[in-house]
């Protein structure tokens, strides 16, 4: 193209793209270009949903085409000064340019044309390399081995309609960039087999929730009491039901839209918490920091394992948001109890299966190599017990057997990844503290300040039992609440232990 602008003298010049670094780029762009055109062409019209033609479309193919128009003008530039070199005067330090040339003028209307066309093309198609790189089907599939719990999980969960960026990247350049950056070095990672597996959580520099949930969600919303039904089952012959129903205070932050109360008091934006974990899980918190709308601070420590002043100066404290309690809003894990309990509920597996309960959580809890291992094994593991004990039950393939067989591979494909080492133990979930110590990281009763005061263990706090028991028909009760009875009798330990003593998903032995 440049080879008309600068040959003034009406003798032509041979082309300066005769050479071949710029025929070589004349071929790579030509025909990148024409790949990538089929392709675009292809997507715009089908729309293909497999990552790896959108990473060859619009991130490949195009990286072809301007390494191509690269080696064109390098090609140009080399010989321009290979000539410049054999006669001084034959090629002009500059290109001229002479718009009362007639073949000149039409040359630059087409270079023009030519040049505002692959702006917009450009433009375009880096919208949709920057909209696919956004997309969820890129985040989550195209590592699929890496990212296939976070995904599975995720298209199970509240949110499996939010676009993974709104939640790891949020809206704005900053950490647009910054994401592009580090994403540049996960594909590096990946391709290199360099990643931790299980992928550790917390993640260190997750956005702050203010900046990402809050987008959707609004802190000061009232949400008032939400009512929970717990549907367990005991791990006896009969599955015996224990059912908890329980209004939980969740309440909001603000007393213009609602009294201001209840557990999202926390997130008032008049009330800053502040802690210091002593693990990498933030499990362990011994030292809390809560400063009120008044600007009063109050500093509560746990009376086991209070911070040295030392370790005190050396920490960094977390300011507590959203993702502290809801620490998995999306990638939710089942502990095993908690997905058999469900499906026992909503008669996925069959209640009058003797010790099905028991016999399911220990299927689901025991290590398999792999998860193609556990699909085969795990027939083979609850069919053993029934043959031994209920051979009647092994014997005809009952129908209501074989319906739970297949339901336990389901969960485990759904909550189980040996390949990345990921399932429920690796994740504690902060909501609640049956399973982990949750809320009971802080509210476990021994964290006191100087003056004496504790943060709240008391089972109202939170929450108020309407209804618990066994039976169909559970007695509910209006105001004050129940007081919580144990499903089986442990001596009343629960009033000086921890739930996650001895709860960890499983069967407590
Ligand atoms: C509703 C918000 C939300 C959405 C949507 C979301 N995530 Fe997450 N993700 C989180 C939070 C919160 C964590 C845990 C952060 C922590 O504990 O520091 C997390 C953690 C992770 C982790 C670390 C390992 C783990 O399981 O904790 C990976 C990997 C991940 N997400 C990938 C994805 C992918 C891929 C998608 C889309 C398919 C996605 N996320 C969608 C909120 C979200
Ligand atoms: C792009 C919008 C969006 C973002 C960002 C978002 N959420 Fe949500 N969230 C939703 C919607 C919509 C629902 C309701 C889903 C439904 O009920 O179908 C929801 C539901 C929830 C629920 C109720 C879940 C349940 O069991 O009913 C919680 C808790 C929650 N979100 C927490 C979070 C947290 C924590 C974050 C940040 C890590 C977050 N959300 C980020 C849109 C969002
Ligand atoms: C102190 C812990 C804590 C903090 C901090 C917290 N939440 Fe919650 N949130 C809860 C609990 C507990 C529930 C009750 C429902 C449950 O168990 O999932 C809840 C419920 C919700 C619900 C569902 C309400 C309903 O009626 O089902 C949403 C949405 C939600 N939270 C969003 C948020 C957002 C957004 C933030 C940050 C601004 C936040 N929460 C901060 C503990 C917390
Ligand atoms: C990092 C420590 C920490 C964690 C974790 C924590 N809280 Fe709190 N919470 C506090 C502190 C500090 C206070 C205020 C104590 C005071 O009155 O000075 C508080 C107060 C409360 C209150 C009383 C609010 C009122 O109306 O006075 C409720 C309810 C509550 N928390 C619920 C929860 C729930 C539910 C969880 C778990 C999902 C939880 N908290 C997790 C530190 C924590
Ligand atoms: C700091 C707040 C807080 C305090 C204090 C608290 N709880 Fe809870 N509790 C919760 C939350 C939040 C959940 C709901 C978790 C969920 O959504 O699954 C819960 C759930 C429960 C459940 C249902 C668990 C299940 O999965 O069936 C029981 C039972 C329970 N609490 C009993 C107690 C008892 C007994 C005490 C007193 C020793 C107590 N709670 C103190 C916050 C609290
Ligand atoms: C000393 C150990 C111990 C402590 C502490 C304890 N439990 Fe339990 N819990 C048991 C045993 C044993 C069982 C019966 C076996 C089973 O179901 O896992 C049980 C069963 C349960 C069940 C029925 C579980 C199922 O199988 O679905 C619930 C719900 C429960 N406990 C709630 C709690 C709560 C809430 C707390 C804390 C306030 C608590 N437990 C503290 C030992 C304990």
């Amino acid at each position: 193209m440049t080879d008309d602008l600068d040959t003034a003298s009406p003798t032509r010049a041979p082309s300066l793209l005769h050479n071949w670094l710029s025929t070589a780029g004349i071929i790579l762009a030509a025909s990148s270009f024409f790949a990538a055109a089929c392709l675009i062409a292809i997507d715009s019209f089908v729309g293909f949903r497999d990552p790896y033609l959108g990473i060859l479309t619009y991130l490949v193919a195009p990286a072809f085409l301007v390494a191509g128009l690269l080696l064109i003008s390098l090609g140009v530039v080399r010989e321009r000064s290979r000539r410049r070199r054999m006669g001084p005067g034959e090629v002009p330090r500059y290109p001229r340019i002479d718009l009362n040339v007639p073949r000149q003028r039409r040359a630059f209307v087409v270079v023009s044309v030519v040049t505002f066309l692959f702006l917009i093309l450009t433009a375009l198609g880096s919208y949709r390399a920057y909209e696919f790189t956004e997309s969820v089907a890129f985040c989550g599939t195209t590592c699929h081995a890496i990212m296939k719990p976070e995904y599975t999980a995720y298209q199970g969960s509240p949110h499996a309609r939010v676009a993974c960026v709104q939640c790891h990247i949020g809206p704005g350049a900053g950490w647009f960039v910054k994401s592009k950056l580090s994403g540049a070095y996960q594909v590096y990672a990946t391709l290199a087999g360099r990643y931790p597996r299980p992928i550790p959580a917390p993640i260190k520099n997750l956005r702050p929730a203010q900046q990402t949930c809050e987008q959707c969600h609004w802190p000061r919303k009232f949400y008032g009491a939400a009512e929970r039904v717990i549907h367990h089952y005991l791990p006896d012959e009969r599955n015996t039901p224990w059912t908890i129903r329980l209004l939980l205070h969740v309440g909001g932050g603000d007393s213009t839209l609602g009294p201001a109360g209840g557990i999202h008091w926390h997130m008032n934006i008049a009330n800053r918490i502040e802690y210091v974990a002593t693990d990498s899980q933030r499990q362990v918190i011994p030292w809390v920091r809560m400063t009120d709308a008044q600007g009063k601070v109050t500093v509560y420590q746990s009376a086991g394992g209070a911070l040295s002043p030392q370790q005190l100066a050396a920490a960094r404290p977390r300011v507590m948001d959203c993702v502290d309690c809801h620490n998995r809003p999306t990638h939710i894990y089942a502990a095993p109890l908690t997905a058999v309990n469900l499906a026992i509920s909503t008669g996925r597996i069959d209640a009058g299966i003797p010790y099905i309960k028991q016999q399911a959580v220990r299927a689901l809890a025991t290590p398999y190599a792999s998860g193609a291992d556990a699909l085969r094994e795990i027939p083979e593991t609850v069919t053993a017990f029934y043959r031994s004990r209920y051979p009647a039950l092994a014997r005809t393939e009952s129908a209501p057997l074989g319906r739970a067989v297949a339901e336990l591979q389901r969960l485990y494909a759904t909550n189980f990844f040996p390949g990345m080492k990921v399932d429920w133990r690796e994740y504690p979930d902060n909501i609640g503290h049956l399973n982990f110590p949750g809320c009971f990281r802080c509210h476990d009763g021994s964290h006191t300040s100087a003056d004496g005061r504790s943060i709240t263990h008391d089972c109202k706090g939170c929450h108020t039992i309407i209804a618990q028991g066994t039976g169909d028909s559970l007695p509910t009760v209006a105001s004050a609440g129940l007081d919580f009875t144990h499903p089986v009798d442990i001596a009343g330990v629960w009033q000086t232990m921890l739930c996650s003593d001895c709860h960890h998903g499983v069967i407590v032995e």
